[in-house]
């Protein structure tokens, strides 16, 4: 019975712990983030293009033994879950679900406690809104009267076979008022959410379906899930727009989709090419002929992200242009930020009046598949010959014309580009009939000089060293704290060893807990997050388990799991040049991790009683009677002491950069 209720019940069981460590424990980070990354093995660590910034070099690195990713350049940080989070926007739960999907692990289900329902995203809410009305809308197509009379004999005319229509999951909202609002709403959706979806309006104090009477196209993301739809009129009507798309909101950020791009992906890194057009029914239509390789852009310019999203299957990109179309004039305006990437970009011309849509159906397949073959023209000399033939006889315009071409090649700069870079000087100058040294010269001028100014703003830029113990200030510029670095040289010393024996009867943590309820924990820390995972790590130790950094690493808080990724990110590494200085044993931080504890605990109670030392001061200042005074002297006395004797009792190890 359970199941007919509503969808929304899924979401109230949740994913058993056994579950979670199962997944956790088969986990491959370099696998899960290198099928979104190209990565490259740079001694223990692996290196490759940050996915969330733009950026040329590579900053953004991924370690396979402390199973945390990092970017140097945007700082962004964490573990294998995080960064499906992150990218694939997915809450915790469908990033735990996504890989036990992946590793085969069986989810097992436990009741959802009531404040977990509460955490439930707007994000999970519009994934799930969005599944039901593209099922609504598939069924409206393809059973309802009105939708096949209609709509599915409007594409079947089109020359749309039913099983393209179905694998699109193509659909058809019907022309009343608010068939599907009124379904979503029996379903119990929220209507805030559902407005947010962009499915439906609030009109006169009433939900309204906003695609009524048109063909659903429904936008798919890298894994399947859909995003958001466009929605096509049925008959041209110069009143309504042609398209209606799902407004930006927590999934659907338009300069990150490419229309097609999930049941695009295998067949664009099997061909090695990408092939964009630019509208829903281009994609359609070329899959219905067996060219899979193919994303639509959606008649807007190329965006960073969609270049990414492209540069993780391929390095070659071929636009499919069609003569007048104002949306490929577009997409033609990102290309030098796509040749800047290092992709090959290549265009074809599709002849007439004809889009990739028309001319498929028109010519067939096999021959649509040879004039793309026959007709892929490289974008630069394009773009240079459609400049020489508008530059005429005009020689300034001529001349600007050759700085202009200097500029576009010298976007070619990587290392092992230059063979192709090499390749346009020559035929470039060829074309333009002006000496190659001359050209050269000029490329390599502008290349220098794009270098020069990089290495002035990343003067300023931190390097990672900087990244342990600092506080950021709005100039973006970092300072130490020693209290703070001590603080977390604490937690990390309980983190790493608390499960080592301290003496006989107690292991590191239980010695810590009982030093620490002298002074609570809040009062020996400052820092209130690294009082928060004390206090986590204390639960945990108390239920029985036995923490390390990897249940952090793993929690579903994420705030927790960065503070702790930071900790245990300090390099503990002995240097090479120290090893070869030293001859003979080494001591480890594990063979001295009684010292480390110690010496953390004691900087901290030091800390703590200099404080005391200075209240006691003020106070002794303040008080009028002798008697007060008195004991203020004898407090001083005491503090004193203790200050010796903690000083004393071991050469304090200051933590210090
Ligand atoms: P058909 O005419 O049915 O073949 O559709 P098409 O996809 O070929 O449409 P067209 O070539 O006119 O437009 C290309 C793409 O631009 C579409 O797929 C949409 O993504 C987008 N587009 C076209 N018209 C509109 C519009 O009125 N509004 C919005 N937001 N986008 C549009
Ligand atoms: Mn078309």
């Amino acid at each position: 019975m359970l199941v007919i209720l509503c969808p929304i019940l899924a979401y109230i069981f949740l994913i058993s712990q056994q579950t979670i460590q199962q997944i956790q424990s088969r986990i491959d980070i370099i696998e899960i983030v290198g099928s979104f990354v190209k990565l490259k093995k740079r001694g223990s660590n692996y290196l490759g293009l940050c996915p969330f910034h733009n950026e040329k070099t590579p900053s953004f690195t991924v370690s396979p033994t402390k199973e945390i990713y990092k970017c140097f350049g945007c700082g962004k940080s964490g573990n294998t879950i995080g960064f499906l989070m992150d990218l694939e926007k997915y809450s915790y739960v469908e990033a735990l679900r996504w890989l036990a999907n992946k590793y085969n692990v069986e989810i097992e289900e436990t009741a959802q406690s009531e404040e977990q329902k509460q955490l439930q995203q707007s994000a999970d809410s519009l994934y799930i809104i969005n599944n039901f009305a593209q099922q609504f809308f598939s069924n409206a197509l393809l059973h309802s009267e009105e939708g096949k009379d209609i709509a599915l004999a409007y594409l079947k005319e089109r020359g749309f076979r039913e099983d393209i229509i179905k694998k699109f999951q193509l659909g058809y909202n019907p022309s009343a008022r608010n068939e599907l609002a009124q379904a979503a709403t029996a379903a119990q959706y929220n209507p805030e959410l559902l407005q947010k979806s962009g499915l439906v309006v609030m009109r006169d104090g009433h939900l309204s379906d906003n695609y009524r009477g048109r063909i659903i196209f429904p936008i798919h993301n890298q894994s399947g899930k859909v995003l958001g739809f466009g929605a096509r009129v049925i008959k041209n009507n110069d009143k309504a727009p042609k398209y209606i798309n799902t407004p930006e909101n927590e999934i659907y950020i338009k300069s990150r989709v490419l229309y097609g791009s999930y049941f695009a992906r295998m067949a664009i890194d099997k061909a090695d090419e990408c092939l964009l057009v630019e509208g829903y029914t281009d994609v359609v239509s070329l899959h219905q002929s067996g060219i899979e390789n193919v994303v639509a852009s959606g008649g807007t310019s190329l965006t960073p992200d969609q270049l990414r999203l492209i540069k993780k299957y391929t390095n070659n990109l071929t636009i499919i242009y069609d003569g007048d179309s104002a949306g490929v004039k577009a997409a033609l305006r990102g290309l030098d930020l796509a040749i800047e990437e290092g992709l090959n970009v290549k265009l074809v011309l599709i002849p007439g009046n004809e889009d990739p849509d028309s001319y498929v159906h028109k010519i067939g397949a096999e021959a649509f598949r040879n004039f793309i073959k026959e007709n892929k023209k490289d974008f630069i000399l394009f773009q240079l010959e459609a400049a020489i033939t508008e530059a005429g006889n005009d020689s300034t315009k001529k001349a600007a014309l050759v700085n202009q071409m200097a500029e576009t090649i010298s976007k070619i700069n990587k290392t092992e580009e230059f063979t192709k870079r090499q390749d346009y000087i020559k035929q470039v100058s060829e074309i333009l009939k002006i000496e190659e040294a001359g050209m050269n010269a000029l490329v390599n001028k502008l290349i220098r000089d794009k270098v020069l100014k990089e290495e002035n703003r990343n003067a300023f830029k931190p390097g990672p060293s900087a990244e342990m113990g600092t506080e950021s200030t709005d100039e973006g510029l970092t300072f130490f704290n020693t209290d703070e670095l001590n603080e977390q040289a604490f937690l990390r010393s309980l983190i790493e060893f608390g499960n080592n024996p301290w003496d006989e009867s107690n292991t590191v943590a239980e010695f810590l807990f009982t030093q620490i309820e002298e002074f609570g924990a809040d009062y020996m820390l400052d820092n209130t997050a690294l009082v928060r995972v004390f206090e986590t790590y204390k639960k945990w130790y108390e239920e029985g388990l036995k923490p390390t950094a990897k249940n952090f690493l793993y929690h579903e808080d994420r705030e927790l799991n960065a503070m702790v990724i930071n900790l245990m990110d300090y390099s503990t590494e002995i240097s090479h040049n120290w090893k070869e200085r030293y001859e003979g044993h080494i001591p480890t931080r594990e063979e001295l991790f009684k010292e480390e504890v110690l010496s953390t605990l004691n900087y901290l109670k030091l800390r703590k009683i200099k404080r005391l030392i200075a209240e006691n001061q003020t106070v002794m200042e303040k008080s009028t009677n002798e008697q007060d005074q008195m004991l203020c002297v004898d407090m001083h006395i005491a503090l004193k002491k203790l200050e010796k004797d903690l000083t004393g009792a071991m050469g304090t190890v200051i933590f210090k950069i």
